[in-house]
């Protein structure tokens, strides 16, 4: 007989419904991640009992963990469906794997979330090169090779959500920015263009659900899949926003 994994979903219908577990039958292949095996049930959505269901909705892309677009809850703890590799998972638990959506954004439906909170933080901390024209501006200054490497892990942030899932101090009756958004501040505040905006991030910064509401619980570094000095970047904005209220009060 042919070897089956069992695969529990966490699902739900809509935004408003309520969830409920099902539990799918897969037939193993080597090498196999979360992703396929999501591909595996779509194409055959049937319960461990052989009861026709529909799909399970869940969202992907790039299926190398540049995207983000994949995050979910698997086996309780957050990452993307895409480089969750089936044969690790099962040497940790062998009999089970659970999927469940991020619970610190709305379900849209089944695994799929909507993580515009995330990308409304990037518009708080003005996380971009401001550019006000497509006219040629001539090159822009040199970043020296020493800060070009210090800068590199800050950039490669892919807005995936896990660090934020990860943050006690992100929850739904809280105004807090997020990890992720406090090191793009840092990391905007680093470049040379992006620098004229410095004060209006500052003020992001030290406003409502700015740095101060950070724990240092450190769970988000743990969970970044780009492994990105997070810790790092925190104390920097930390920093920096200490410097900027006394400036400030100096100032007015
Ligand atoms: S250090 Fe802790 S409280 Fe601060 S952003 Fe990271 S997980 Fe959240
Ligand atoms: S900082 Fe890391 S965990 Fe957070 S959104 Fe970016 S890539 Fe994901
Ligand atoms: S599909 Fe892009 S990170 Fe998984």
């Amino acid at each position: 007989m042919s070897r089956t994994i069992t695969v529990a979903v966490k699902r739900q219908d809509s935004p408003s419904a309520g969830s409920h577990w099902v539990r799918f039958r897969v037939a193993y292949e080597a090498g196999m991640n979360m992703t396929t095996v999501l591909q595996r049930i779509a194409a055959r959505p049937e319960t461990e009992h052989g009861q026709r269901v529909t799909p399970v909705a869940y969202d992907a892309c790039c299926l190398e963990e540049v995207c983000g677009a994949c995050s979910m809850l698997v086996n309780g703890g957050v990452r993307q469906a895409c480089s969750a590799l089936v044969d690790d998972l099962l040497a940790d638990r062998p009999d089970l794997i659970t999927l469940e959506p991020m619970t610190k954004f709305p379900v849209v439906r089944d695994l799929v979330v909507d993580r515009s909170r995330m990308f409304e933080t990037l518009k708080t901390v003005r996380a971009w090169v401001p550019a006000d024209g497509y006219f040629d501006r001539g090159p822009g200054p040199i970043i020296p090779q020493k800060q070009q490497e210090g800068d590199y892990p800050l950039t490669t942030c892919m807005s995936c959500g896990c660090c934020v899932e990860a943050c006690p101090q992100v929850h739904e009756k809280s105004p807090f920015i997020g990890p992720a958004a406090i090191n793009q501040a840092v990391r905007f505040n680093e470049h040379p263009v992006a620098r004229f905006e410095f004060d209006e991030r500052m003020e992001a910064l030290t406003a409502e659900g700015g740095i101060a509401d950070c724990g240092n619980a450190q769970n988000c570094v743990k969970v970044c899949p780009k492994n990105i000095p997070l810790t790092r970047s925190i104390a920097k904005a930390g920093r920096q926003a200490t410097l900027y209220a006394i400036g400030k009060f100096f100032r007015e």
